[in-house]
Parts: C-alpha cells; structure tokens; sequence
C-alpha cells in the first residue's frame, strides 16, 4: 500500500450511523480485532476485551438502558437550561437499537509498579502529586484502549463496514455491564455499532494542519 492508498483508505472513514439490516459475519468483526490489537498500548499490558454482540436482543436492551438513563436526565430541572441540547440526548440516545451488531470495548484495570510507588510517596511528597497528576492525565490504561479501537474503526472500513465509536453509551454504564456481565476487574469505555451502512455521511473537514500543530525548529523563547 502506497501513501496515496492509506491517504484513500483513512480520509474516506466516516461515522456511519444507519445500517442495513445485511448480517455481519462473525469473522471479519473478530479480524478487525485482531488488527486491533497490534495497536500500540502501554506497557504492552494489552488491556483491552472486546464484546462482539450479534444478538438484536442484546443490542435493544443496551439501547433500551440508554435511553432510560437519557429520559432520566431529561427529567432533571437543570436540563431546561440545555435547550436544543436535551431533545437531541432524547431522540439521539439509542439510535443505535437497530445496528446488526456492536462491539462494546472494555479496559482492564492495571497499576504498574511505578505507580504504586508514585501513589504512596504522594501522601508524603508534593512533588510527587503534581507528577502522579500529570500521569493520569494522560492515562495510558484508555488510551490503550482508544489506539486499538481507531485501528479496529479503519480496519472495519476497509472491510465495506461502517461503525461509530461512541462514548454517550457509557451514561449506563453500570446498566450495560450488568447485560453484559463484564467482569469487576474491567471497565467498559466505548460502545460501537457496526453494520453494512445505508448512508455514508458527507465528508467532516479537518482543521488545517498548520492551525493544530507547530513545528518547533529553534529555542522557544522564554
Ligand atoms: C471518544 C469518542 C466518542 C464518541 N462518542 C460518540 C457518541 O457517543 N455518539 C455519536 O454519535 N458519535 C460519537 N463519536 C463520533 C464522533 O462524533 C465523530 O468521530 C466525529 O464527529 C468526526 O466524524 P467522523 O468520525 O465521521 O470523521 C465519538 C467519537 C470518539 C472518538
């Protein structure tokens, strides 16, 4: 593959949220996990457990969770003040409900040794929490996760599908973990409906280059 076909194959990936009602084969959701995890990950913990669900009934029953908790929220007298906002949560929430399949990615929990010495040594040394704040930050545990999903997203593309990584799903948590019976030691970090698409979107432009990144050739000045 030459640069102009990878330039093809990333820039033509859409979020596709209409699908039809064409099955998934089981094989090639498994394959784009597989090309998945040879994303980078921290530590090489290959953190990641990937739910491939290809029963309708499951999949109604996470959106039926998610809706309940967007019509919860609706309910709050603080969502008067989001005004279009709080009818887009509503009619938004579950459009997923008829996708032919979804993978639900979870992230497994770890503590490196380094970070249990970061984390006793913060209850005696400032210095030591204002480096064990800048390392959560960045927390390498979903971000892990997150590299292998855009490796998963592409790969699914270039097999004709079309999926969208959500994380609006992850207001039911708790609900969603519990239909799926995902275990104590794991969190579930994104939900993605995959189909044959009926619609692929119009193109989304990016920002310029030169507006999100600077190239740094000399000293910056102080
Ligand atoms: C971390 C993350 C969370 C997202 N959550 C949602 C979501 O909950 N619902 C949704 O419809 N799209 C969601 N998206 C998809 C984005 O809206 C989409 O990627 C963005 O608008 C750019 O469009 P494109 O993917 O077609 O290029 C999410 C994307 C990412 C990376």
């Amino acid at each position: 593959m030459n640069t102009d076909e990878l330039t093809g194959l990333i820039t033509s990936r859409r979020s596709v949220r209409a699908w039809t009602d064409k099955p998934v084969p089981e094989s090639l959701l498994l394959k784009a996990i597989e090309l998945g995890t040879y994303a980078p990950n921290g530590g090489n913990q290959q953190n990641w457990y990937f739910y491939v669900i290809l029963n309708k009934r499951i999949i109604g029953s996470v959106a039926d969770a998610v809706q309940e908790v967007a019509e919860y929220m609706a309910s709050w007298p603080e969502a008067s003040k989001l005004g279009d906002a709080a009818g887009r949560m509503l009619t938004h929430a579950s459009f997923f409900r008829n996708a032919p399949a979804a993978i639900a990615v979870a992230a497994k929990r770890y503590v490196s040794p380094l970070e249990e010495m970061i984390s006793a040594r913060e209850k005696t040394d400032p210095r030591a929490g204002v480096i064990a704040r800048g390392r959560s930050i960045s927390n390498a545990r979903i971000q892990s996760v997150s590299s292998a999903v855009a490796y998963m997203l592409l790969a699914l593309h270039q097999m004709g599908l079309g999926a969208v990584w959500m994380t609006g799903p992850m207001q039911a948590k708790a609900e969603i973990e519990e239909i799926l019976k995902v275990p104590p030691e794991m969190d579930l970090v994104a939900f993605i409906p995959v189909g044959y698409p009926a619609e692929m979107p119009p193109p989304k432009p990016r920002k310029p280059v030169s507006e999100i990144s600077r190239v740094i050739r000399e000293d910056i000045a102080r």
